[in-house]
């Protein structure tokens, strides 16, 4: 596995990789969810690479990017072992040098949900998977489900940018108990940790509603609503029952519908999602 930081590096290392060549854009401090992805493109693909940047303009004032949590030579080894031929760590001086002010934005589809909590997010993320797709040049490049918006917003990007490059978005790996994995999971201690599970609880509780019948979009949202409301250390931030493609707030779930919420638990804040009707 070649470790490489500068784009000279990369442009070489890159160029000797047989194709197709599959690429898993990270922010690193992996977990199982990270390693699916990389598995997954190591099943599809003659090679693999993946980057490891946690990318500053995609965090708000407020968030948590000094704090994010970092440990470069425990996910080298996890990527060496996943199959990994190699891995791009540039430093953030590679990513925006001076002077930097080009930005790539998504418009309607940044504005609910994520974005709508997090102003300038996505103009973060597209900007840097953008400029990713552009140094790494692969065939294909894999995304968790775990962040449905923005697997949404990246497949809208490289269609309307014309990347010649397939965006497969794999399924959301859980703890034993439902938690979706996350790095931000970390932050939280024993007590927050069993109160996590109230995401995949709430989930759990709209898609058999569901199942046995319910097609309100409010109904189905109440049913979330009620399941986080009666967890003490949780405080909702937003549900939404959103149509699967354009992300807007439904009255009647028809076809392919999105269940996501986020919710803080004590200082952290989580999300998670279900597809219906898939
Ligand atoms: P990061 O949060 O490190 O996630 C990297 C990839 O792993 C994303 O595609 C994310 O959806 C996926 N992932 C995270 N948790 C997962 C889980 N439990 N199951 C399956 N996949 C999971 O997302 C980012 O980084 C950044 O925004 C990035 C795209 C790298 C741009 O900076």
């Amino acid at each position: 596995m070649i470790v490489v930081v500068t784009l000279e590096e990369l442009r070489r290392e890159t160029a000797r990789l047989a194709r197709p060549l599959g690429f898993v854009p990270t922010m690193g401090y992996l977990h199982a969810g990270h390693i699916s992805l990389v598995e997954r493109a190591r099943r599809e693909c003659a090679s693999v690479a993946v980057s490891i940047f946690v990318n500053p303009t995609q965090f708000g004032p407020n968030e948590d990017l000094d704090k994010y949590p970092r440990d470069l030579p425990r996910d080298l080894a996890l990527l060496e072992a996943a199959g990994a031929d190699l891995v791009w760590t540039p430093t953030p001086e590679v990513m925006y040098p001076p002077g930097f002010q080009t930005w790539v934005t998504v418009e309607k589809l940044t504005a609910p949900l994520e974005g709508a909590q997090r102003p300038g997010h996505f103009r973060g993320v597209t900007t840097v998977v953008a400029k990713l797709f552009n140094a790494v040049g692969p065939q294909k490049a894999y995304f968790g489900q775990k962040d449905a918006q923005q697997a949404a917003v990246i497949r809208r990007m490289t269609k309307d940018l014309d990347f010649p490059i397939e965006i497969v978005v794999c399924p959301t790996v859980r703890e034993p108990d439902g938690l979706a994995m996350s790095s931000r999971n970390t932050y939280l201690n024993a007590e927050e940790r069993k109160a996590a599970t109230v995401l995949f609880r709430a989930l759990s509780a709209a898609k058999e509603a569901y199942e046995r019948g319910e097609r309100d979009a409010e109904a189905l949202r109440g049913v979330m609503r009620a399941v986080i409301q009666a967890e003490p250390l949780a405080r909702l931030q937003y549900v939404s029952c959103a149509d699967y493609d354009t992300l807007e707030e439904l009255d009647r779930v028809e076809g392919k519908a999105l269940l996501s919420m986020a919710v803080f638990i004590g200082k952290t804040r989580l999300i998670d999602n279900f597809v219906l009707g898939a």
